[in-house]
C-alpha cells in the first residue's frame, strides 16, 4: 500500500495523480475521449503506442479549453509499459509537471505465458521530481537547461514506502520527470533482475546493480524479497542525485512461490541492412540540425517498410533523451561518452539517452502507418523550446 505525503493542487486526468493506469490487451480497440477542462490548450499523446497520426496526439491536434478530442485506435503491438501525457506546442513541460501523466500497459499472450508476478506483486512506479512551496503547491520554475526539482515523487507521493511480502515483485518503472535522469540502485547492493524496457520483454533478462533512465524511458524489473528477515528495510535509490526514492519494508508474510523461470527470454526480430542513413544533431537546447521546431514544416520523409539508420549526435547541453513517435527502434552502438550499449537498451526502444560527446546509432522501420510523426528531445524544457522535428512516412 502507498503511504507518504501526497502533493497538493495538481492537474490531473480523471482526478487521479498520476493519471489512471490504463490496461489493454493486444488486439483490442481503444476508444478514449479527451475533454479539456484545463485553463490552457492541450492534447494527449500515447507514448510508446504505435497509432496513426490522427490518434498520436501531436501538437497540431491540441484542443482549447472546453474542447474534446476523440481517439479510436487498435492496439497492435507487443506487451509493454507505455504511458500518456500532454503534447501541446511549447506547454508540455508545464502540463506534465502539474500532474498530467499516466501509465498504459499492454498485455499479450507471449508475456502471459511467462508467469511473471501479477496482481499486487506487479507494481507500476512512476518516478519524477518536483519542488513545493511552503503551502505544498507544486512549483515550476524551469531554466533553459531544464527543470530539476528538489524531491522525488513515486506515484505522486513524497517519501513513500511500500510494505512488501516475502515474494518476488515486478516493478514497471517509468522516468516521468521533466529533465532529471535517474540511476536506480538498491541500497543493500542486491541485484535488480531486468526483464524489459520501453518495447517490452528483452531478448534475455539479466541481473543489474544499477539502471540509468532518461526522461520517458521505462524498465521492467524483478526484485526478490523472499530471503529477507521480516522488518528489513531496503531503499530504492538514485545514484546520480544520492536521493532515497522508495523504501521497501519486508513483512511477515510467508514466502510466496514464484513460477517464472529465469532468465526470461523473448524472440525479437533483428533489424538489419539499412538502406538510408540520416544524421541528426541535437544542437544547444532548442534545435535539431540547426532548426527550431515549426508545427507546419515537414523536415524529412521516410518510406514505409524500409529499414533506416538514424544517427544522433550532440554538441553539448545534454542529456538529450531522444524520442521518436510512430515506430520502435533498435540501438546499434554508442560511441564517445559512456561508449557502450547498456543491457536496458536491448530489444525495442522508443527513447534513447544521448549524453554529451555521445553518438548513438539506431535502426528503425515504420511498418504500420503513413502520415506525420515527430522526433524530439524528451527533456520537456528542450522540447518546449523547439528541439523537435516533424517527418512524414510515405
Ligand atoms: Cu512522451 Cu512526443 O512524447
Ligand atoms: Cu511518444
Ligand atoms: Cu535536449
Amino acid at each position: 500500500m502507498w503511504e507518504g505525503e501526497l502533493a497538493q493542487e495538481v492537474w490531473a486526468y480523471n482526478e487521479s495523480f498520476p493519471g489512471p493506469m490504463i490496461r489493454a490487451n493486444r488486439g483490442e480497440t481503444a476508444k478514449i475521449t479527451f475533454k479539456n477542462n484545463l485553463p490552457a490548450h492541450s492534447i494527449i499523446h500515447w507514448h510508446g503506442l504505435v497509432v496513426g497520426t490522427e490518434n498520436d496526439g501531436q501538437p497540431q491536434h491540441a484542443v482549447h479549453t472546453g474542447g474534446t478530442y476523440n481517439y479510436d485506435f487498435e492496439i497492435n503491438q507487443r506487451a509493454a509499459f507505455n504511458w500518456y501525457h500532454p503534447h501541446p506546442h511549447m506547454m508540455t513541460g508545464e502540463q506534465v509537471y502539474n500532474g498530467l501523466a499516466g501509465g498504459f500497459i499492454v498485455n499479450d499472450s507471449e508475456e502471459a505465458s511467462k508467469n511473471l508476478p501479477a496482481g499486487k506483486y506487479e507494481v507500476p512506479l512512476v518516478i519524477r521530481d518536483a519542488s513545493f512551496s511552503k503551502s505544498g503547491a507544486l512549483l515550476y520554475k524551469p531554466t533553459s537547461g531544464g527543470f530539476l526539482g528538489q524531491v522525488a515523487l513515486v506515484n505522486g507521493t513524497k517519501d513513500p514506502y511500500l510494505d512488501v511480502d516475502k515474494a518476488v515483485y515486478r516493478f514497471r518503472v517509468l522516468n516521468g520527470a521533466n529533465s532529471r535522469v535517474f540511476g536506480l540502485e538498491l541500497s543493500n547492493g542486491a541485484p535488480m533482475h531486468l526483464i524489459g524496457n520501453d518495447g517490452g520483454l528483452l531478448p534475455a533478462s539479466t541481473d543489474m546493480a544499477r539502471i540509468d533512465m532518461g526522461n520517458g524511458e521505462r524498465t521492467d524489473i524483478l526484485v526478490d524479497f523472499r530471503n529477507y528477515k521480516p522488518g528489513t528495510k531496503i531503499m530504492l535509490r538514485d545514484a546520480r542525485s544520492g536521493w532515497d526514492i522508495l523504501e521497501f519494508r519486508v513483512g511477515n508474510t510467508q514466502e510466496i512461490p514464484f513460477y517464472a523461470s529465469l532468465p526470461i527470454s523473448s524472440d525479437i526480430e533483428k533489424l538489419n541492412s539499412p538502406v538510408v542513413t540520416r544524421t541528426f544533431s541535437f544542437d544547444g537546447m532548442t534545435k535539431i540540425n540547426g532548426k527550431v521546431y515549426e508545427m507546419d514544416r515537414i523536415d524529412w520523409t521516410v518510406k514505409r517498410g524500409q529499414v533506416e539508420r538514424w544517427v544522433f549526435k550532440t554538441n553539448g547541453n545534454a542529456p538529450h533523451p531522444v524520442h521518436i513517435h510512430g515506430a520502435s527502434f533498435q540501438i546499434q552502438s554508442r560511441s564517445g561518452g559512456r561508449n557502450r550499449v547498456f543491457a536496458w537498451e536491448a530489444g525495442w526502444k522508443d527513447t534513447v539517452l544521448l549524453e554529451d560527446r555521445e553518438t548513438v546509432t539506431v535502426l528503425i522501420r515504420f511498418d504500420n502507418f503513413v502520415g506525420r510523426y515527430v522526433m524530439h528531445c524528451h527533456k520537456l524544457e528542450h522540447e518546449d523550446m523547439g528541439m523537435m522535428a516533424n517527418f512524414e512516412v510515405v
